[in-house]
């Protein structure tokens, strides 16, 4: 395998010094770019984008021809694997994902069994030996998963929600029916992600989205004991070289000590948290991602411009920071102004 011609994300991530400070953006493939939407209006849908691998490499590159990003992520879903256990997975305009069929009962979750990602997952890991190749040593490749707990929350509701009281309401009354699903999913993602580090991913990143609706005590059960199990079954170490995990919890900065005591090589933090608090609690451990408001990209070139200094001064010297956005970009943001964040980050944070 090559080597990587631009290594600043694995150097950060791992805490050894880098020449700046690297940048990528959650949901940097996506909506808000017209050459996304234009081949989405071709395909017809969502999915069909994700299952096709040719069409998914063309989409992870899009964003890295117009900014000068330092990773790329891997074109997919996180709900891919409720779907290759049966729920069936659509997407209504306007509406965000949709399940057909919603997990409702006891014998609902008995009767799913743990993916076999080779033969149920194959489109995606396809698509990440083609991303990859393509990439051929520029930037390295993130593959990700969701966490047992976030995917649990759609596979119950059936849908996106703001609070997803019914899974939560399972948690309370039905909690060892609750466990026995997050163990399925929690040794399917464990093939999941193994299976997409040999097809080439060089960083993971475990996207726990609703980690943060829950209460203390279960976060702890019900979230971090499935993803901390997760992290400890991960190949460390491909072809000769560390294979970083990023663990990103929306809406977790209460629990960083014990995210980073989780095995992950870096937290992913939300704009609710100060990067100099959470290198001061955490720092020597771990790297620390982040951590923009989104919202931020809406304003104007100043703006976005004093706002990553801001960010950049909070984190202060030394390696271990890695920028991106506290959340993925929204579909409403202009990319002249990504490419002023972007151009902003390699200014202010240049050697
Ligand atoms: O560029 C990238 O980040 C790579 C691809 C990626 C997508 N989804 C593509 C996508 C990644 C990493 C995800 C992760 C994901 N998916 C998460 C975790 C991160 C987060 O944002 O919290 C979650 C919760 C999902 C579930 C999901 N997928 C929802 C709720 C929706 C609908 C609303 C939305 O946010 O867009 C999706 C659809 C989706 N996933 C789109 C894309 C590009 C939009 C599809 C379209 O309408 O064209």
């Amino acid at each position: 395998m090559s080597e990587l011609k631009n290594d600043c994300l694995m150097r950060s991530l791992l805490k050894k010094p880098a020449s700046r400070t690297p940048v990528w953006m959650m949901r940097q493939a996506g909506r808000h770019l017209p050459e996304y939407r234009k081949l989405r209006r071709k395909a017809g849908d969502f999915m069909s984008l994700c299952r096709d691998p040719k069409l998914a490499c063309e989409i992870a590159m899009q964003p890295l021809r117009r900014y000068e990003l330092d990773a790329a992520i891997l074109f997919s879903d996180i709900l891919t694997i409720p779907d290759a256990m049966g729920l069936g997975l659509h997407f209504v305009e306007g509406e965000g994902p949709k399940f057909r069929k919603p997990l409702r009962t006891e014998r609902d979750i008995k009767s799913l069994s743990v993916i076999n990602s080779e033969d149920d997952l194959a489109y995606v890991l396809e698509a990440v030996s083609l991303i990859r190749k393509e990439l051929d040593g520029s930037v390295p490749l993130i593959g990700f998963a969701g966490s047992p707990w976030t995917l649990a929350a759609y596979m119950i509701e059936g849908k996106s929600s703001r609070d997803f009281v019914l899974a939560k309401t399972w948690l309370y009354q039905h909690p060892e029916i609750l466990h026995q699903l997050l163990q399925k999913l929690t040794l399917s993602l464990i093939d999941y992600l193994n299976a997409q580090i040999v097809s080439g991913a060089q960083v993971i990143q475990i996207f726990d989205t609703w980690g943060g609706i829950l209460s203390d005590a279960a976060y702890e059960q019900f979230s971090l004991a499935y993803t901390r199990e997760i992290i400890t079954n991960l190949i460390s170490r491909y072809e000769d070289r560390e294979v970083p995990v990023v663990l990103f919890t929306k809406s977790g900065g209460n629990w960083l000590e014990e995210i980073a005591a989780s095995g992950c090589n870096a937290i992913g933090l939300d704009w609710t948290v100060s990067l100099r608090e959470a290198r001061r609690r955490v720092g020597a451990r771990v790297a620390l991602q982040g951590n923009m408001d989104p919202t931020v990209l809406r304003s104007n070139p100043e703006c976005i411009e004093s706002e990553v200094r801001r960010i950049l001064d909070s984190y202060g010297s030394g390696s271990g920071h890695v920028f991106n956005l506290g959340h993925g970009i929204t579909p409403d943001i202009d990319p002249l102004h990504v490419s002023v964040f972007i151009e902003a980050v390699h200014r202010y944070s240049g050697a």
